[in-house]
C-alpha cells in the first residue's frame, strides 16, 4: 500500500505526475507518454483546462457528436452531444429525422423558478420566530443589494423568502426557503451568495432582536427545481407513424403506449426508461457546459414526486392521434460558468445559435424525448441489440486494432449477419487467417 502524501495540491503539475507515476506504475515511460499524449499542444488552451479543477494531470476526452434535423417549434437545430455510449447520437439523429417528416417537436417552458434554503435551528416559540422573520424580511433582501443589482437590472433577482417550520420532521429545525429568477444564468453562485448573506443578516439580527437560541446550519441552493419546468411533445395521426420499421402503425402505437404505461407503474423499468432519457439529456447538458449532476439529481427527484419512481415521459393514443411528451425540471444556463470559458462549449452554443436558457431547456427536453422515442421504438419492434451491436461493432473492431480494410470487410459481412461479440471476434480471426494464407 502506498504511503499517504501531504501537500500534494501544492506540488507543480510535473511533480504531481512524477509522484503518481513513481507510486502506481511499473511501466513508467508508457504511463508518462500516455498522460502527455493527451495534453493540448496549445499551451494556453492546456492551461485553461488545467485550471478548471485542482490537481489536473491531463485531459479526459469524450466524443462530441452532433444530431442534425431537429425541428423544434418550427426552427431547425443541429444538437451537440458529448457522450461515450455508441448508439446514443445515432438514435437521436434517427428520431429527429422521423419527427422532421411528421411536424417536428413542440416545446414550451412552463416555469423558471429556482430555489435555495438557509437551514437553521431555533429553540424558542414559533410565533416569536415568525414575528421576528416578518420584521426583518425586507432587511434580508435589502442586504443582498450588492449581489442582486445586476441581476435585477436584467429583470431577475429574489422572488420571495418564506419561513418554513420543519420541527415535526426534525427537532428545532426551520428554513428560510427562498425563490429566485436567474434568467439566462443557471444561478448557483448567485443563489448561494444571496443565501449566505441572508444567513449572516438573519444571525446578526437574531442576536439582538430574538429571544432564544438561533443557529445557522447551512445555506445552499436546491437542485430540486419542480417549478423550473419544461415540456416537449410530438404528435401525429396514427397512420402517419407508418415507416420502414413500422408496418402496422396501430399495433405500434398500442405497444409503444403499453411500454410507457409499464414505466409509469413499474420502478425497475422506470429507472432504465429514464436512464435512456438521460442519455440524450446529459449529452446536451454536458456539451453546453451545464452541470449534469445537478440536472440528474433534480430530474430523478421529480420522477419520484408522487412517492414512487415513475416514467418522465407519457403517451396518449386518442381519436387516431398518437401523442408522446415529457415534462421535466431543468436548471440550465447559457451565460456564466463554463459557457464562455470552454472553447468547445462556446462552439456548441454557437451551433445552437446562442440560445437563451429557456430555449436551451426546450432543446434539452426534446433531446430526452427523442432519445426515449428511439429506445422505446427499438425495444417494441426490433429489440435494442440490433442497433446497439451494429454501433458497438466498431468498438470491438478498434479493440482488435482492425485496419480500415478489415473494418470495411467486416462491416459488410455484418450487414446480413447478427452482431455478437463472439461473432465479430470469429469474423476477425477468419479474415486474418484467410489473408495470411
Ligand atoms: C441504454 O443506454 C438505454 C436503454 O436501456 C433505454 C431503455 O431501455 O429505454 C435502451
Amino acid at each position: 500500500m502506498p504511503n499517504a502524501i501531504s501537500g500534494f495540491s501544492k506540488l507543480s503539475k510535473s511533480e504531481k505526475i512524477d509522484w503518481l507515476i513513481d507510486t502506481y506504475f511499473s511501466d513508467k515511460e508508457a504511463a508518462r507518454n500516455l498522460v502527455e499524449q493527451y495534453w493540448n499542444t496549445d499551451e494556453h488552451l492546456q492551461k485553461l483546462h488545467d485550471e478548471f479543477i485542482e490537481n489536473t494531470i491531463t485531459n479526459y476526452y469524450l466524443p462530441l457528436g452532433v444530431a442534425p434535423n431537429f425541428l423544434i417549434n418550427q426552427k431547425l437545430y443541429t444538437i451537440p452531444m458529448a457522450i461515450e455510449e455508441s448508439s446514443v447520437v445515432a438514435a437521436a439523429s434517427k428520431a429527429a429525422k422521423f419527427w422532421l417528416d411528421r411536424g417536428g417537436f413542440k416545446a414550451e417552458v412552463i416555469s423558471t423558478e429556482k430555489i435555495g434554503q438557509v437551514h437553521f435551528t431555533y429553540d424558542g416559540k414559533f410565533e416569536t420566530l415568525q414575528l421576528f422573520f416578518e420584521s426583518i424580511k425586507s432587511k434580508l433582501i435589502e442586504d443582498t443589494k450588492n449581489i442582486t443589482k445586476n441581476m435585477e437590472r436584467r429583470g431577475g433577482g429574489i422572488l420571495d423568502i418564506e419561513l418554513r417550520k420543519k420541527t415535526e420532521d426534525l427537532e428545532h429545525y426551520y428554513q428560510l426557503h427562498a425563490t429566485f429568477e436567474t434568467l439566462d444564468a443557471m444561478g448557483a453562485n448567485f443563489i448561494n451568495s444571496c443565501l449566505e448573506q441572508f444567513a449572516k443578516t438573519f444571525q446578526q439580527q437574531a442576536q439582538y432582536n430574538l429571544e432564544g437560541q438561533l443557529d445557522i446550519v447551512m445555506s445552499i441552493l436546491s437542485n430540486y427545481v419542480p417549478n423550473c419546468l419544461v415540456r416537449a411533445e410530438v404528435s401525429c395521426p396514427i397512420e402517419d407513424l407508418k415507416s420502414k420499421d413500422i408496418s402496422n402503425p396501430t399495433l405500434f402505437a398500442q405497444k409503444f403506449k403499453q411500454a410507457i404505461n409499464i414505466a409509469e407503474i413499474e420502478p425497475y423499468r422506470a429507472v432504465t426508461h429514464n436512464k435512456g432519457i438521460m442519455n440524450g439529456i446529459d449529452a446536451v447538458v454536458l456539451a453546453t457546459g451545464n452541470d449534469f449532476r445537478a440536472v440528474e439529481a433534480g430530474v430523478h427527484a421529480y420522477a419520484s414526486k408522487e412517492g414512487a419512481y415513475k416514467s418522465l415521459t407519457h403517451c396518449k393514443v386518442e381519436k387516431d392521434i398518437f401523442k408522446f411528451w415529457i415534462e421535466i425540471p431543468l436548471a440550465l444556463g447559457t451565460v456564466g460558468g463554463l459557457t464562455t470559458l470552454h472553447p468547445l462549449v462556446k462552439f456548441a452554443l454557437d451551433m445552437l445559435e446562442n440560445p437563451s436558457a429557456k430555449e436551451l431547456m426546450q432543446i434539452v427536453a426534446v433531446a430526452g424525448l427523442a432519445q426515449n422515442f428511439a429506445a422505446v421504438k427499438s425495444l417494441t419492434t426490433t429489440g435494442i441489440q440490433e442497433g446497439h451491436m451494429k454501433m458497438h461493432l466498431l468498438n470491438i473492431l478498434n479493440q482488435f486494432e482492425a485496419t480500415t480494410e478489415e473494418k470495411e470487410k467486416i462491416i459488410e459481412h455484418f450487414k446480413t449477419n447478427v452482431v455478437t461479440h463472439s461473432a465479430v471476434v470469429e469474423a476477425i480471426n477468419n479474415l486474418r487467417l484467410t489473408t495470411n494464407d
